[in-house]
């Protein structure tokens, strides 16, 4: 039996993981901000609950405190689009709502890791997107920031056998991600724009996370894995 950390656990990406990795048995722990929602998503689970703000350093620090000493699998899912109802304005606010990204989508995964590094033993996956890859704005910025970092990450933890890798969804359906802003138009284009003509499934997203903490990936890291339905092709 593994120890999996899931950041953000409790709803979308990070439930669906934490599903995929309790059907084998595992030892799940998944964090969140939101003691309600974690504790509801744990019990179903089967799951441990750990309220813990991946952009908080001391709250990090005390998430160790609830870990065992050795932890398998690191799954850096926690994060969002904090432009999302954040209000325009002048380069204050802009600054602002750009650090918000950052610490919501970088600066968390950094915490998280180099805090876990030493009880590592077998993989990190981070959850970039397909806006590292286009855009937009500072949300693009700080998922293309994840991906670079990713590279340092897969150098660190290599010589020790631990694989590091993004992976970067497309248009995901069953997450909090919109926080219901999806109108019914932006969700056609956005399924339109895939080569499969359907929405990714949190399913889509768990599994591949679920491959690259499995033996079969432990030549695989470093890398961006798009599952994206073909919306951004590869080459
Ligand atoms: N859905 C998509 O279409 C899509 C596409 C590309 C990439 N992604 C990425 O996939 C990841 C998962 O998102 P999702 O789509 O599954 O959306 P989601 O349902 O909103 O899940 C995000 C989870 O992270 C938690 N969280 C957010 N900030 C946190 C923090 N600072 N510390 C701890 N937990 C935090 C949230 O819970 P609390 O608010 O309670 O903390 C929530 O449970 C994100 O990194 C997102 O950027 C999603």
């Amino acid at each position: 039996m593994r120890t999996i950390v899931v950041t953000g656990g409790a709803t979308g990406i990070g439930r669906a993981t934490a599903e995929r990795f309790r059907a084998d048995g595992d030892n799940v722990v998944i964090t969140g901000r939101r003691t309600d929602v974690l504790e509801k998503a744990a019990a179903e689970l089967g799951a441990r609950a750990v309220v813990c703000d991946a952009t908080d350093p001391a709250q990090v620090e005390r998430l160790l405190d609830a870990l065992p000493e050795q932890v398998d699998v690191l799954v850096n899912n926690a994060g969002g689009n904090t432009d999302f109802g954040r209000p325009d304005g002048g380069l204050t606010q802009l600054k602002a709502n750009w650090l918000a990204n950052l610490e919501a989508n970088l600066i968390n995964a950094v915490l998280t890791t180099t805090a876990l590094a030493p009880r590592l033993t077998t993989a990190v996956v981070h959850l970039g997107s397909i806006a590292g890859a286009r855009g937009p704005g500072s949300y693009g910025a700080a998922k293309a920031g994840l991906a670079l970092w990713n590279a340092d990450v897969a150098a660190e933890l290599g010589p020790r056998g631990i694989t590091s890798n993004v992976v970067a969804p497309g248009f995901t359906a069953g997450t909090e991600f919109f926080q219901g802003r999806l109108t019914d138009e932006r969700r056609e284009t956005l399924l339109q724009a895939t080569l499969t003509k359907r929405a990714g499934e949190v399913g889509d997203i768990a599994g591949t996370i679920h491959f690259l903490a499995s033996p079969a990936a432990r030549h695989l890291t470093g890398q961006v894995l798009h599952v994206n339905g073909g919306a951004l092709t590869g080459r």
